[in-house]
């Protein structure tokens, strides 16, 4: 493919903008700047079409510009919806009710404009009712970009050491410029593993667990059976708030996210990404006693939300047209991308086993991720010790140069959204088929 159009536009941003993109997460190769997305494509500055699997890192999931959202945001602004920066509007109230129907284990909901400032909100929360200070988090997991939470993603072995259920890996910060002392006062866990919760709720002063439900920024690792469980049991024990980080798994596999899927309940939520199909929304909620901090009456002990943007009129119209949409057709919407995934996963583990591959599809839904190992993983060490990261990249790479955007990362989830059709996982599969025998050769 030709990306001349591409490579101007990062040596022109590279002027202004340090590492010529405003997410530096994004700078990957091969360097490609796009230019729109519809449906299930993604178009770059040259020109060339991709079938899109990133879904901008999720939350596509009715698709890029489905027309019902699109035409929401169009007449709130024709209608001139505004954000007076006083008061309520209409529309937080909707966009409020509708996430307590979607989700009913949210007795009171909040929003903002981020996933991160959403999980930022939940450990603040946690600390003022509880009163205690240290966080627990799990290797593998990512629940954002701020102090104490980014850490400890796709961290070298070399760096933490082996798996470890009594005690806690190092804290490795993703980022310099944190301040001194917030090494000791998070943890961070072995995932799937409860004694590792158990230590750390019994030797630390523990504020609140946050955590995905399934790690799906190290791909699709899922629970196992009982673990959640033993979470929420443990967390009564000893006082701490459990706060789900359904920033990616909400209404991606079920419109009550994840914990209405699993049965499980925590006492805070947030959520983000597929909530509003792209546009940018975060949300927390949960207990009505812990949210009501938010509005305590002596000004000591109330939690601050605050934020120019929050309840932005675009977004809630956004957000409104892809609850209405997802509780309107949830009951055709849902079992698709089902159909759709598990079409992908059938699809992809026949070509591997042809080929003599050694892959496992690890699959929830609409999400999935192929690793290149015997088996499904289990935690972060399981990963780094048996998934071949150098086939993975080749692999990506190697599709995208065929039309397939797969993020080109090791281990990074992919997604279908309802736009995506038979045909589109069919052509997928061929290219996928076309792709082995090269890099194979
Ligand atoms: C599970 C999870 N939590 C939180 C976040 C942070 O959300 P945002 O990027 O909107 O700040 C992300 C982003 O990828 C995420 O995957």
């Amino acid at each position: 493919m030709k990306r001349d159009q591409s490579a101007a536009l990062f040596t022109a941003n590279s002027r202004l903008i340090p590492g010529g993109t405003v997410s530096l997460n994004r700078k990957v190769e091969p360097l490609i700047a796009f230019a729109r997305g519809k449906g299930a494509s993604l178009w770059d500055v040259d020109g060339n079409r991709y079938t899109d699997y990133h879904a901008g890192f999720a939350p596509y999931l009715l698709g890029h510009a489905d027309p019902e959202v699109e035409a929401a945001v169009m007449q709130s602004m024709q209608e001139g919806w505004t954000l007076a920066g006083s008061g309520t509007t209409p529309w937080e109230g909707r966009a409020a009710d509708l996430l307590c129907q979607c989700v009913p284990n949210l007795e009171q909901v909040q929003f903002a404009t981020t996933g991160s400032e959403a999980t930022y909100h939940a450990l603040r929360l946690s600390r003022a009712f509880t009163g205690k200070d240290h966080v627990a988090v799990m290797q593998g997991g990512y629940n954002g970009w701020h102090d104490e939470v980014a850490c400890n993603v796709m961290t070298p072995l070399g760096a933490i050491g082996p798996r470890i259920s009594r005690g806690e890996y190092p804290f490795i910060p993703m980022s310099a410029g944190m301040p001194e002392g917030v090494e000791n006062r998070v943890h961070v866990l072995n995932f799937n593993d409860l004694e590792a919760v158990e230590w750390a709720f019994s030797t630390y002063p523990v504020a609140c667990l946050i955590s995905e439900p399934i790690l799906q920024n190290i791909g699709i690792v899922k629970p196992k059976p009982g673990y959640w469980e033993g979470v929420r049991e443990l967390c009564d024990r000893y006082g701490v708030v459990w706060v789900m980080d359904e920033v990616k798994t909400g209404f991606r596999h079920h419109i009550g996210g994840y914990q209405s899927l699993a049965g499980l309940k925590p006492d805070l939520s947030v959520f983000g990404k597929a909530i509003a199909n792209g546009y940018p929304l975060g949300a927390i909620g949960g207990k009505a006693e812990i949210m009501e901090l938010f509005n305590h009456p002596e000004p000591a002990k109330r939690v601050m939300i605050a934020g120019t943007y929050n309840g932005h009129p675009i977004v809630m119209a956004a957000a409104i047209a892809t609850m209405e949409k997802l509780l309107r057709d949830g009951a055709e919407i849902y079992p698709r991308l089902e159909r759709l995934g598990a079409r992908m996963e059938a699809g992809l583990s026949a070509i591997f086993a042809e080929r003599g591959v050694t892959a496992t599809v690890a699959r929830q839904g609409s999400a999935f991720c192929a690793y290149f190992m015997d088996h499904a993983p289990v935690d972060w060490h399981d990963i780094a010790e048996n998934h071949d990261m150098a086939f993975d990249v080749k692999y990506r790479t190697a599709l995208i140069e065929k039309g397939v955007y797969h993020f080109p990362l090791p281990t990074k989830q992919g997604s279908v959204s309802a736009a995506h059709t038979e045909d589109d996982i069919d052509q997928t599969l061929s290219a996928t088929k076309v792709v082995l025998r090269e890099i194979m050769a």
